[in-house]
C-alpha cells in the first residue's frame, strides 16, 4: 500500500526533525507519541512502556486514555514483544492469551520492542478500535520510527536513565 508507506516516510522525517539534537528521552518519547497518535488514523492509544531490567515494563509518555502502569515481563502483548524481542501484531486482542485491557475500546494492537546493545529498553505500543488495523507496512513503519528514536538516543544521550 504505497499511500501508507509514504505516510511512514513522512512520519519518519518529521520525527527525525522533532528530536534532532535533543537528549531528553522523556521529551522525545512524548513528542513521538503525539506525532504517531495524531499522524496515523484510527488509533485510540499510542505510547511507550520502558523496561525495568527484564522484570517489568513501566508506563512512559503516551497519548490516549490512562493506562496500566506496570506490566510484568512476558505478560500481555507488550510483555510478549519485550520477552520475544520482536514486534507483535495482533489483529484481535480478545483472542490474545493474557491480553491486558487498559482501554476497552482497543480491538487490535501493534507492539514494537526498542532494542539497544542487546537490551530491551522498552516498547512502543499502538492500539486501535478497529479489528485488524495493523499490517506488515505498519510493522515496518513503526520499526523504522523506533530506529530513528534509538539512533537519536545513541547520538545525543547517555541512555534512558529513568529513575
Ligand atoms: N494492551 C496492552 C497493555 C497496554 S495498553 O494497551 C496501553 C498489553 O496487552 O500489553
Amino acid at each position: 500500500m504505497p499511500a501508507k508507506a509514504a505516510l511512514y516516510d513522512d512520519l519518519a522525517a518529521q520525527l527525525a526533525a522533532l528530536i534532532e539534537g535533543e537528549p531528553d528521552l522523556v521529551a522525545n518519547a512524548a513528542n513521538m507519541a503525539a506525532l504517531i497518535y495524531h499522524g496515523l488514523p484510527d488509533l485510540n492509544w499510542a505510547g511507550f512502556y520502558f523496561a525495568e531490567g527484564e522484570r517489568e515494563l513501566r508506563l512512559g509518555p503516551f497519548q490516549g486514555k490512562p493506562a496500566c502502569i506496570r506490566i510484568p515481563w512476558g505478560e500481555g502483548v507488550c510483555g510478549a514483544a519485550a520477552a520475544r524481542r520482536e514486534s507483535v501484531l495482533v489483529a484481535d486482542v480478545h483472542q490474545f492469551p493474557g491480553h491486558i485491557a487498559c482501554d476497552s475500546a482497543s480491538n487490535s494492537e501493534l507492539v514494537v520492542p526498542m532494542i539497544e546493545d542487546g537490551r530491551v529498553e522498552g516498547v512502543l505500543d499502538l492500539d486501535s478500535p478497529l479489528f485488524g488495523r495493523f499490517d506488515e507496512t505498519d510493522r515496518a513503519g513503526c520499526e523504522r520510527l523506533v530506529a530513528v528514536f534509538l539512533e537519536n538516543r545513541r547520538r545525543y544521550s547517555a541512555g534512558l536513565g529513568l529513575p
